[in-house]
């Protein structure tokens, strides 16, 4: 990795820590799948656990950081530096026992993210960035794709929840993308890993209403890194106010706000 500002230090250390319990925990959900209980309270317990080695990690190492993470929620300290946690993203497909899932860590400063990591343990690809020093995955600088036309581009999306109103919504989007424009959607499972994709070339664009700030922070900061634009539904910043997020190359971003609308 060529970042080695010591924040991201610390979150590189406190994710391959975490990832430990995570990785072990996994070999274990095969097995559960069959039994009668299944792994809902395992999957549970992995989480937590994942979570309090990491935020043990982040308070032993910076102890004046907040800290907002989606299972225990906000730990105030103080406020320009906050670190937000999703210990688990993924977390249907780690439950299937399908392995695609991965932890991400952004770090805020006075509002503003300013590092992000995304860990994928199964694949070992660390995807790492900060701003104004790039974007990484494991030891290579990463780049946004070159893809200018929508018809020749993978587009990712993740939903819809359950909630009828963004559900209905969400439908719509999913249908207007599969019949203005025939270009292979995915939709893998874990958010965090869709933006990590779009930082890396891997898919040019992503877009999704209704994800939480946990779901987003370090994907943020990574495509920007990576040269992308990370927008909301209609081109402006407002992502974590309007709770839509389109993630793209530098090239497709008013492409996919026109089939938006
Ligand atoms: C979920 C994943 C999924 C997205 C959901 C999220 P979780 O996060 O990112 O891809 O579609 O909206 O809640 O629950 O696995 O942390
Ligand atoms: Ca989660
Ligand atoms: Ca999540």
């Amino acid at each position: 990795m060529k970042l080695n500002s010591a924040n991201i230090n610390v979150m590189i250390k406190a994710c391959r820590k975490a990832s430990k319990a995570l990785i072990r925990d996994f070999g274990e959900i095969e097995n559960l799948q069959v039994s009668l209980k299944g792994p809902g309270d395992f999957v549970t317990n992995c989480d937590k656990k994942v979570e309090k080695i990491l935020i043990d990690e982040f308070l032993k190492a910076r102890p004046n950081y907040s800290i907002l993470s989606e299972e225990v929620g906000e730990i105030n300290n103080d406020d320009s530096f906050k670190w937000i946690i999703d210990p688990i993203d993924g977390t249907s497909n780690f439950f299937h026992g399908v392995p695609h899932f991965a932890i991400s860590v952004g770090l805020e400063h006075n509002k503003e993210i300013i590092c992000g990591i995304i860990y994928d343990p199964i694949k070992d690809e660390m995807f790492a960035a900060e701003k104004g020093n790039g974007s990484y995955l494991n030891n290579k600088r990463m780049r946004v794709s070159s893809r200018s036309k929508l018809e020749n581009c993978m587009i990712s999306t993740g939903g819809p929840k359950r909630e009828a109103k963004n559900r209905e919504l969400a439908l719509k989007e999913y249908y207007k993308f599969s019949t203005k424009v025939l270009t292979p959607i995915r939709k893998q499972g874990s958010a965090a890993l869709d933006m990590a994709y779009v930082a890396a070339g891997r898919y040019d664009g992503f877009w999704q209403r209704n994800l939480s700030y946990w779901d987003i922070a370090a994907g943020i900061i990574l495509v920007k890194e990576a040269g992308g634009f990370v927008t909301d539904f209609s081109g402006e910043n407002k992502y974590i106010e309007n709770k839509t997020i389109l993630a793209t190359n530098a090239k497709i971003n008013e492409q996919m706000i026109e089939v938006l609308k």
